[in-house]
This record gives structure tokens, C-alpha cells and sequence, in this order.
């Protein structure tokens, strides 16, 4: 079995490993670059890196349409518990081994109210040993931070960080991020939603290759990569 990652736009992700199917951060309605409806997304869990409104996005709706588990840190499992869905809370540092594999949350650099206004705790990143040992680090929205070097020392088959600027990572620290991280490969996110936070993949890319020996996979919106 490989795992599969999908790509919806913005932050969202679809991830598919041993018959598991993982949304993150599933912000489809109200997104321009949504690939994927709210209403057809399936899903047997739901993982949330922070509170903000494009990345909790749709997830109470689908969560109640597929009874999926939300995953997230303690105080959005907690508000997600509160919405009536099924949730799983976990801190950062803290592993835990479900159906799918061992996630681990990891520390972000960002904020993370709740559209209500909650408390949304700290902010993460998510890092998972599927259950055919791939690693895979999704950074999801943050700063550059230097602990990614210990990240990166897991040996990872695949990280996902922003490139966008101006909320996170803008492409030269997602470049710094990659040198850190050392992953196998690497996919772009978090960039050309909005204006506010455009920019070229390709040329991001080029530098990556250049200066790595890591591979750079540039998705469409819509669109997969396997392992
Ligand atoms: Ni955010
Ligand atoms: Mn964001």
C-alpha cells in the first residue's frame, strides 16, 4: 500500500493510506481554489491544524455528514466535541496511534482563534508514520522555525509547507525550511488562493531543485501525488 495525497487548494488535503481516508484542514466553501465540494468529500477523519476559518473550514458539516473523528489539539477537540462530532484531542509533542498510523502534532508558528471566537489553543503541524512507515510532515500554516531540523531528522519521505508569505512561510524561508526538513519530496501550499498571497510554484521549485537534493512536485488544485 502507498499513501496518497490530494491536494484541494489553499491548505485543504486529502490523504489516502491502507484504506484510511484523512482530510486536513477541509476549507472548500468560500475558497476560490477549492478543487472538491463539501457535500461529496469523504472522510473517516478530519484533521485541524488551527482555528482560522480557512482551515476549520467545512469540517463541522462534514464531520456530521460522514461521521468522521475530528484530530486536532485538545482545545478545538474539545469545540468540536461541543458542535456534537466525534473528536480526538492530542498536544503538540504528543503521538498517538490511530487506525492509520502514529500522529504526531507538531509545533506551528501562527495564531489559532476559532471563527466563533474560542480559543483555539496553539496552532500545529501534523507528522505521520503511516502504517507502512512513510513519514510524512505537513507544516500547514507557520513561520520558519529551526526546530524543523528536529522534524527533519525523522527522516521524511514528504513534507508540505506554505509558500505564500504574508500569513506563513513566504518562499525564501519555505526554501530554509526544505534544507532543514531534508524530505524526499516536497509539495507547495498555501499560495495563489488570494491575491494577497500569489506566487510562482515553478519558480519556487526551480530553486528548491537547485539548491536541495529534494524533488518538488507542483500540484493543480485537484490534483494527487503517491508515494
Ligand atoms: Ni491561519
Ligand atoms: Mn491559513
Amino acid at each position: 500500500m502507498t499513501a496518497k495525497l490530494t491536494w484541494y487548494g489553499h491548505a485543504a488535503l486529502g490523504l489516502e493510506t491502507d484504506g484510511h481516508k484523512i482530510l486536513v484542514d477541509p476549507f472548500f466553501e468560500g475558497n476560490p481554489a477549492a478543487s472538491a465540494s463539501p457535500d461529496s468529500v469523504e472522510a473517516d477523519f478530519i484533521l485541524i491544524s488551527h482555528g482560522h476559518g480557512d482551515h476549520v473550514g467545512d469540517a463541522v458539516a462534514i464531520a456530521k455528514r460522514t461521521d468522521a473523528t475530528v484530530i486536532s489539539v485538545n482545545e478545538i477537540a474539545v469545540w468540536a466535541g461541543n458542535q456534537g462530532l466525534k473528536s480526538h484531542g492530542q498536544h503538540l509533542g504528543g503521538g498517538y496511534k490511530h487506525p492509520f498510523g502514529y500522529l504526531k502534532l507538531t509545533l506551528a508558528l501562527h495564531g489559532s482563534a476559532l471563527p466563533d471566537g474560542s480559543n483555539g489553543g496553539n496552532p500545529c503541524g501534523f507528522l505521520l508514520r503511516t502504517n507502512d512507515g512513510e513519514k510524512i510532515y505537513l507544516a500547514q500554516d507557520t513561520g520558519l522555525f529551526g526546530d524543523m531540523k528536529l522534524i527533519g531528522e525523522e527522516g521524511l519521505d514528504l513534507a508540505v509547507v506554505p509558500i505564500g508569505d504574508n500569513f506563513t512561510m513566504g518562499p525564501d524561508d519555505a526554501l530554509r525550511a526544505v534544507k532543514m526538513l531534508q524530505p524526499k519530496t516536497v509539495i507547495p501550499i498555501h499560495y495563489n488562493t488570494w491575491g494577497l498571497i500569489a506566487q510562482d510554484p515553478d519558480a519556487w521549485a526551480e530553486r528548491v531543485r537547485n539548491e536541495t537534493s529534494t524533488k518538488v512536485v507542483v500540484l493543480k488544485p485537484g490534483e494527487s501525488y503517491s508515494l
